[in-house]
């Protein structure tokens, strides 16, 4: 009778090809290979106890970054605003808004962050403003032709009586990008109708932004997050356009081919996303802007949210004389599939090494969904629009060992991290929303049609036992949390061993230690091909990524840390490991 022995494992050589990517050895800014937590200020933490985040609560909580391990935080909108797009339509830029507290609170939070090592990264919105702001009530009261309107793009219609709109663009949160004043003429906005986009032709535009810019900086900010920094500056004359405008996918257009050397970092845009963006008047403002920084000590930096494809195109945000960083969002973008993440590896750094600026990796943000959830749903795309309660739901458990591995697999990375704040905890997006609570204008906007983007934004659970889950002093929530945040909650992962927390806390402190931010990144000569597996050393860590759904044989190895429990000699499915070989 035959035995049947144990097979043994196969000895998986911890060889390279040899090729480094990046490999700067030294950080020289620290903005090079920082770790950049996302706060979003609504949802945070709440100090007074009316259901949305604010400042006060931020600083209560800064113990909780640093135990975390972070290099900084980017804060998402906190200045007054009547809050039509959570914040991203600033009536005021240079004041808090009461809601999340005021400029002394803004100043506490500041040197508590410094006191703790962290930096922290503000945001500017300035393709648009909110329409309560004093410009656009001047222009509003203003006439037609006045220098008023001029800071922004208001035209006359087309048709006989100008009551259609100046063109045929649409607004990103849907319908038409355009809205009529009383007087008959139409202003222009890529986003909410509250939303009215500057004209970054006008110099007065120009003076004031810098000018903000300089208002923060002198408080100390270390840096700047430029939200839509690829729509600043629109095509002369602002042509009529046939794609379809996306800032998640990219946009695509029907009627211009898709460029066929850009294949290579799997992204799927041409480098021509409509007169609306990516022209190249932005990189004037960006270059005008990198100088202001330099003026001011610390390496202050400024990061583009710039939904541009393919990466080449991209870096030329991060060029040495503009911006320092600009988010990876083709990497977000990339499915949970080996062959198409070493891709999008690769062409981020040969992009950016071609311009001397380091790679930025990203999951997660406010915009999207969770990458705790998307890489449990059915079909993981990126899903920007949300889940609606009928849709297909995630499987939470898949989704959460994913999320896991995919951030172990990031953390690995030469180059910069963003993450969004509570994927520290595994939070999974709330796919079971009722429409009557959602905010999101983009909801709206599209009559129902997207679910949007509240899912992503739910308070964060603090306290398993707390009403509220420990958001703040009263127990009310700006948006309901789902009520499996209970098993989130950050009370119950402190100190526990295969916590998500306790596992990003020792990913952050040993890519400290081992300098990984700032390493080089080879490719494991077992797998280069592989299509499960993605695995590169660095700095004598490899990192090792299983995508497949069954456990593969990893090198005889010490394991410095891994994203889920492993088994003798091999590395079961959806699990990334750190070795030292
Ligand atoms: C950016 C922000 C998003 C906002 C939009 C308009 O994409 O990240 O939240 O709605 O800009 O400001």
């Amino acid at each position: 009778m035959a035995t049947t022995e144990p097979p043994t494992p196969t000895p998986v050589p911890l060889t390279t090809d040899g090729t480094v990517h990046v490999g700067s050895d030294t950080a020289r800014e620290w903005w090079r290979d920082a770790v950049i937590y996302q706060v979003y200020p609504r949802s945070f933490a709440d100090g007074d106890g009316d259901g949305i985040g604010d400042i006060p609560g931020i600083t209560a909580r800064l113990d909780h970054l640093r135990t975390l391990g972070i290099d900084a935080v980017w804060l998402s909108p906190f200045y007054r605003s009547p809050q039509k797009d959570a914040g991203y339509d600033v009536a005021d830029y240079r004041d808090v808004d009461p809601l999340f507290g005021t400029l002394d609170d803004f100043d506490t939070m500041l040197a508590g962050a410094h006191e703790r090592g962290m930096r922290v990264i503000v945001d500017l919105v300035p393709n648009h403003t909110s329409d309560q702001h004093v410009w656009f009530q001047q222009a509003l009261a203003a006439a037609p032709g006045s220098p008023e309107r001029a800071r922004y793009i208001f035209r006359d219609g087309r048709g006989p009586a100008g009551e259609q709109p100046p063109n045929n663009w649409q607004s990103i949160f849907g319908g038409a990008a355009w809205t009529r004043v009383p007087d008959g003429q139409w202003y222009l906005h890529l986003f909410d109708s509250s939303q009215p986009d500057l004209d970054w032709n006008h110099p007065e535009v120009r003076t004031e932004f810098e000018d903000v810019l300089r208002f923060w900086l002198d408080r100390g900010v270390d840096g700047f997050r430029v939200d839509v920094a690829h729509g600043m500056v629109k095509a002369e004359g602002l042509p009529d356009w046939h794609g379809h405008v996306s800032m998640v996918d990219g946009g695509s257009s029907d009627d211009q081919p898709t460029d066929p050397g850009a294949p290579e970092d799997g992204s799927t845009g041409a480098g021509n996303q409509g007169p609306m963006f990516d022209q190249e008047g932005v990189h004037e403002i960006y270059r005008s802007w990198h100088q202001v920084l330099a003026g001011y000590d610390g390496d202050r930096c400024l990061v583009a949210e710039a939904w541009v494809e393919p990466l080449s195109r991209l870096a030329r945000y991060v060029r040495p004389d503009e911006m320092h960083q600009a988010f990876n969002f083709s990497f977000l973008t990339t499915a949970w599939d080996a062959a198409a993440l070493r891709r999008v590896i690769r062409a981020s750094y040969r992009a950016n090494d071609e311009v001397g600026a380091p790679t930025t990796w990203v999951l997660s943000n406010h915009d999207v969904v969770r990458h705790a959830t998307r890489l449990g749903l059915p079909d993981p795309g990126v899903r920007p629009n949300g889940v609606f309660p009928g849709d297909p739901q995630p499987d939470e458990e898949l989704g959460l060992r994913r999320a896991r591995a995919a951030s172990l697999l990031m953390l690995g990375l030469p180059g910069s991290a963003y993450l969004y704040q509570g994927e520290e905890l595994g939070l999974p997006e709330h796919t079971t929303m009722p429409d009557e609570v959602r905010q999101d204008p983009g909801h709206f906007r599209t009559h129902g049609a997207e679910a949007g983007r509240d899912g992503c934004r739910v308070p964060l659970p603090w306290r398993a036992d707390a009403p509220g889950y420990g958001f703040g002093p009263t127990g009310a929530t700006w948006l309901p949390q789902p009520e499996s945040y209970q098993r989130y909650a950050a009370d119950t992962q402190y100190g526990v061993d295969g916590s998500t927390f306790e596992l990003y806390r020792a990913a952050l402190a040993l890519r400290r230690t081992e300098g990984l931010g700032h390493g080089g990144l080879s490719w494991l000569d077992a797998w280069a091909d592989s299509p499960d597996v993605v695995a590169f050393a660095n700095r004598g860590v490899a990192v090792v990524a299983n995508l497949s759904s069954t456990a593969v044989d990893l090198p005889d190895a010490e394991v410095l840390l891994a994203s889920g429990p492993l088994e003798d000699g091999v590395l079961p499915a959806d699990t990334t490991a750190w070795l030292r070989g």
